[in-house]
């Protein structure tokens, strides 16, 4: 059924687009649907940086990834203000890059002050290559490869120790390094919150950190490696989290951390915090804003360090989904429409679970507008299916549209976050482009895989040859 407003017929995309403010409430991009920048203009036509999307999707074809830069820098920004404005010591924020790691984002992470954490060596090669520098960059991971650990010791980024393995292996090749290898330990904090499975890192039961219960012994052991210069503990535990308290319970328990590490003759004087702010995917998502995350463990920090009569550290944080998620959307052209009566109408677009696999992977739920159809009224309740050879390829459940037909264009909100950067080449789709669109202009910033470029890597062994 489609719900209709008390006043009348509800109207499809229009629905969706950023609320006007007071002038003195800032817009909170992880609070909205839409992009910042998102308009619907006197075609009826949703347009994103000025870009009308149809002309977009004419131009580089679907699907295709539109990245709002106005949405990006702000969320940059008010993360970067919000520290300096709650936090009297320094700060640093850093982009969680697994979100969506490629040169353009980072470059413009980077410009905004960001720093950058990365989880693998295609991630840091990447950060690299944008122009990051390396004391801005992290490495994170559980099972660091030498070549990954080699690479980032090269480089001269932060290694976010992960495991008794990992700190091992560093000793031996910092016995090899000319200077000090800078580490961070990463802790598991024990601390539960509210997300799907996958997303929670936090919990013991977690494959990622050091067990809280063996730091005593691993600050012991740290503490007499001269190859290593310990500068801080780093913890974060999951994603899409919609309270505050887990994160000031982090807060307090890293600096009860920071105050056992001294006892061990290790002066430690960064804490990372992690990322973990949830965005708004649907009209019931109510996640805090970046001000009110930020100020709950800025206080939280704050008010430990006096209780326990410690210097403030240098905070660090590392969010990835509030920062780009709500930048981003994806742009489907519309094929075809399958009605069982009385059961349900698929409507199918020319991409789905290779370009975005949250849905398949965590049931995760978006909303969808008609881009050239902004204010036609919601006529049916449909379920958007993606074109892989796979019934779970499911985007959207009881998406609530306005009258469809082949060729109209199904743009998905919110898709910044782990979608391109989860994509696929499923059933041999290639990955697909993306643009970053700013005052009317749009640049590509990932090209559309061809062809060629799927069986770019494969061999066929001579004997196979016809
Ligand atoms: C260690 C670490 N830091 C930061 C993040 C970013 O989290 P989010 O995108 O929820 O802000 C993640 C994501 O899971 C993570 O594992």
């Amino acid at each position: 059924m489609v719900s209709t407003h008390p006043q009348g017929v509800q109207h499809s995309g229009s629905q969706y687009l950023p609320q006007k403010r007071s002038t003195n409430t800032k817009p909170a991009p992880n609070q909205e649907l839409l992009p910042l920048s998102a308009k619907v203009n006197h075609h009826d036509f949703l347009e994103i940086g000025g870009c009308d999307v149809t002309t977009l999707v004419k131009q580089f074809g679907s699907p295709l990834y539109i990245l709002d830069e106005a949405t990006l820098r702000l969320a940059c920004q008010q993360y970067r203000e919000t520290f300096q404005q709650f936090y009297q010591g320094e700060s640093q924020v850093l982009y969680a890059s697994k979100a969506w790691s490629c040169l353009a984002i980072c470059a413009i992470a980077a410009s905004e002050g960001l720093g950058i954490d990365v989880v693998s060596g295609g991630e840091l090669y990447t950060a690299l290559n944008a122009g990051v520098r390396p004391n801005q960059i992290y490495l994170h991971g559980n099972n660091k490869s030498s070549a990954e650990l080699a690479l980032a010791i090269e480089s001269g980024c932060t290694l976010v120790v992960d495991n008794w393995h990992e700190l091992r292996t560093l000793v031996e090749m910092g016995a090899k390094s000319p200077s000090k290898i800078p580490i961070m330990l990463r802790l598991t904090p024990g601390i539960e919150c509210h997300t799907h499975e996958y997303i929670r890192t936090g919990h013991l039961d977690s494959k990622f950190g050091f067990d809280p219960h063996d730091l005593p012994e691993v600050f012991a052991f740290v503490s007499q490696q001269p190859q290593l210069n310990c500068v801080g503990l780093h913890a974060h535990i999951g994603s899409q989290i919609f309270e505050l308290q887990p994160h000031r319970d982090l807060a307090t328990l890293m600096v009860r951390w920071l105050r056992d590490a001294a006892k061990y003759g290790l002066t430690v004087t960064e804490l990372n915090i992690g990322g973990g702010l949830g965005i708004k995917y649907t009209e019931s998502d109510d996640p805090p804003s970046v001000e009110e995350w930020v100020k709950a463990i800025c206080e939280g920090i704050q008010a430990t360090c006096t209780a326990e009569n410690l210097p403030l550290p240098k905070l660090l944080c590392e969010p990835g989904r509030s920062l780009i998620a709500t930048a981003c959307v994806t742009a489907y052209t519309i094929g075809a429409t399958k009605v069982i009566p009385e059961i349900r109408t698929y409507v199918a677009i020319d991409g789905g679970m290779s370009d975005n696999p949250r849905p398949i992977t965590y049931r995760s739920v978006y909303r969808a507008v008609v881009a050239n159809k902004m204010s036609a009224p919601l006529a049916e309740t449909v379920t958007i299916a993606g074109k892989h050879c796979e019934s779970g390829d499911i985007l959207i459940h009881n998406a609530q549209l306005p009258k469809t037909v082949p060729g109209d264009i199904l743009v998905v909100l919110g898709t910044g976050a782990y979608n391109y950067s989860m994509a696929s080449n499923y059933n041999r789709l290639p990955r697909p482009a993306a643009v970053l669109v700013a005052d009317g202009e749009a640049n590509l910033i990932l090209q559309r895989e061809t062809y060629q470029d799927l069986i770019r890597q494969d061999r066929l062994p001579e004997r196979l040859r016809t």
